[in-house]
């Protein structure tokens, strides 16, 4: 029997994860968990850009990986992870399972954990943009639902999560990992001057964009809509777009080639560029979840092409929401008119989403649950029998 002082076994703790933003955020954990994490890739994300070279940028020890996943339908993703992940399970069980934010490849992780009874612990839950259109909210709703931890990255987060009846004690506000995530590999003002040089950028004079959301992407007449902003303002200042796969894609199949003329497309570039990128952007333009956060951090402006958000923390003071057209220029030039005392301002505000230390309160948690056999001696909970508890116990030897 181990003591809540012992280190964790190696590879007793599986980190389940398969997108891009998953090995941003996920990063820090596992480096604090040392030997105890094994990281699983469901294979969501496949394309080197998207990766592999995401992952050894981050310093994440190599995964093992998933088959026939990647590029496939939503169920299918979903269906084949968790088939993969339940056999791997099988051969070693896991003491806890540990999935972030809101992908197919998290609710895959959630699924198997809940098939075997392992503890499962959900980084940013109580997430909810109240879109049911998005595939995401249906995946956080569900892996809410599941989780035995829940780590709550803002107050109000544990607040949504408390109104729909989750039991209090399972959540706890840790802050939201992508805090050190910025702070840790947002490299050095010399370096940043260097990335910018190599695409013949000046600091604060620049857009930088990031567009992948299917809502943008899979409508030729929305997606057209976006790029014709991106290309107008590219008329003004230099616009930078690191392409998504599935942009790329869409806008090939839709015909919108000639729209990309005047804008700088890049290919999906590692997380310290990116950060470097966006440190020093006059405006950043995004649909993604994790840019909220990061400009937040990074004290940049953001026009978010969304028609809602799960993270309305931004909106304060950081970001605004405008539909794909006209509006997203709108709000550009408005932000670029603010110049530098705009952007100084944004500097010198906190980020509503933590302080920087939400990895360490996590895997202080991840390791209670996994640990919850010894911590809290009681009668043994038979399998499959119905939980009272916050975590299970886990069967694991
Ligand atoms: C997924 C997440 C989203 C997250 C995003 C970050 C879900 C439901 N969505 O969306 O929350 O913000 O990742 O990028 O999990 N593709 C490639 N190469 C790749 C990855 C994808 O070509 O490495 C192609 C796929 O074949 C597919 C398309 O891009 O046609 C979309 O990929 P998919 O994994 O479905 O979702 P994302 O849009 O990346």
């Amino acid at each position: 029997m181990s003591t809540p002082d012992e280190p964790l076994s190696a590879g007793s703790v599986a980190v389940v994860l398969g997108t891009r933003p998953e090995l941003v955020k996920l990063a820090e954990p596992v480096r604090l968990l040392g030997p105890a994490a094994r990281v699983l890739h469901t294979g969501q994300h496949y394309d080197g850009a998207m990766s592999q070279d995401v992952l050894a940028g981050l310093g994440m020890p190599e995964p093992e990986y998933l088959a026939g996943v990647g590029g496939r339908p939503r169920a299918v993703q979903i269906a084949t992870a968790l088939e993969g992940l339940d056999a791997r399970f099988a051969d070693r069980l896991p003491r806890a399972v540990v999935v972030q934010g809101d992908t197919n490849a998290a609710l895959s992780g959630a699924l198997a954990a809940n098939a075997r009874d392992i503890p499962l612990v959900h980084v940013e839950a109580g997430l909810r943009s109240h879109d049911r259109a998005m595939p995401e909210e249906h995946n956080r709703v569900v892996i809410d639902r599941l989780a035995d931890v829940l780590c709550a990255a803002t107050p109000d987060n544990r607040s949504l999560l408390l109104a729909e009846g989750t039991p209090d004690q399972r959540i706890s506000v840790t802050g939201n990992t992508v805090v050190e995530a910025v702070h840790h590999h947002r490299p050095r003002a010399g370096t940043c001057a260097e990335v910018l040089a190599r695409h013949a950028l000046e600091r604060d004079g620049y857009v930088l964009a990031t567009i992948h959301r299917p809502e943008n992407t899979d409508d030729p007449a929305v997606l057209a809509a976006v790029l014709e902003e991106l290309a107008g303002l590219a008329r003004e200042l230099p616009v930078v777009l690191p392409l998504h796969p599935r942009t790329r894609v869409r806008a090939e199949q839709a015909g919108l080639r000639p729209l990309l003329a005047d804008i700088r497309c890049i290919a999906p570039v590692d997380y310290a560029s990116f950060l470097a990128l966006a440190g020093d952007a006059a405006v950043l333009i995004s649909d993604s979840g994790g840019v909220q956060e990061e400009s937040t951090v990074l004290g940049r402006p953001l026009v978010c092409v969304r028609r809602s958000t799960e993270r309305p923390e931004a909106l304060a003071e950081f970001a605004e929401l405008v539909p794909p057209g006209p509006r997203i220029g709108a709000a550009v030039r408005r932000r670029l008119a603010e110049g530098a005392a705009g952007l100084r301002r944004l500097a010198s505000l906190p980020s509503p989403f933590g302080d920087g230390r939400a990895s360490r309160r996590i895997v202080d948690l991840i390791a209670r649950a996994a640990r919850r056999e010894d911590a809290v001696p009681g009668p043994p909970v038979e399998r499959g029998a119905r939980r009272t508890g916050p975590v299970r116990r886990p069967a694991a030897a």
